[in-house]
């Protein structure tokens, strides 16, 4: 560049900032773009489908009552959480999750892995009075839950919204969603919920 043109830019404020405004956006472009390329990528892993019907109100339920606000779904690559939780997270877990229940929020442990850790029963127990059987626990008791019904018409409105934004539910998916909630309250539905997470994951640390 000639003294004069870049003397010209030094000098005007306007022109200085559109060039700015321009040199930036080419560096956000160039960390943007690929992640974009990638997200297009993200295959769902082996065995992960869209939430059937009971664990899609149950994880309906989760988000109702903030549990994510003291749990995070995601296991980070670092040892000690390897070590406590199990294999570390991964994007193609969580292609059928929307919104992702991530976080980073931990007044409790990481639900990520929690699928089987537990019986249902003592799910049963923990989410009515969670001191039943952890003494030391602050986590609140969710006792309604029980007496809840899960609507059958809501879930199926649901994986219809599901499926416009393309989860792959088909008819029949959608077609039994109230029969399979039959009868079931919300406790049922989050525990079923959250005795899945995490089971599609590799093994191990
Ligand atoms: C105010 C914070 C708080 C909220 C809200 C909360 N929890 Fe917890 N949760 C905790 C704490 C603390 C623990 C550890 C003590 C215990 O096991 O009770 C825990 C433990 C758990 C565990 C056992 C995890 C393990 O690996 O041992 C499960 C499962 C769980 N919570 C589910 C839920 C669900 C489902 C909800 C929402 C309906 C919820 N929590 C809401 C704080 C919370």
């Amino acid at each position: 560049m000639s003294t004069n043109a870049h003397e010209k830019v030094e000098k005007n404020v306007g022109l200085m900032a559109m060039l700015i405004a321009v040199a930036v956006s080419f560096g956000g472009l160039a960390e943007i773009v690929p992640l974009m390329n990638q997200a297009e990528a993200i295959k769902p892993l082996p065995g992960v489908k869209p939430y059937p019907a009971l664990q899609l109100a149950g994880r309906d339920v989760y988000i109702r009552e903030g549990c994510y606000n003291c749990h995070s779904q995601m296991v980070r690559t670092l040892r000690f959480e390897t070590e406590r939780y199990g294999h570390y997270s991964l994007a193609g877990e969580s292609v059928y999750d929307h919104p992702f229940q991530w976080g980073s929020k931990r007044t409790g442990p990481d639900l990520a892995r929690v699928g089987g850790r537990y019986s249902d029963d003592w799910h049963r127990v923990h989410l009515n009075q969670p001191r039943d059987v952890v003494p030391e626990s602050n986590m609140p008791g969710f006792p309604w839950l029980a007496q809840n019904d899960v609507d059958g018409e809501t879930i199926t409105t649901h994986m219809k919204a599901l499926r416009a934004i393309g989860d792959p539910y088909t008819d029949a998916d959608i077609a039994g969603a109230a029969k399979a909630v039959e009868g079931k309250t919300e406790l049922d539905a989050v525990i079923a919920y959250l005795q899945d997470l995490g089971r599609h994951a590799p093994r191990g640390g």
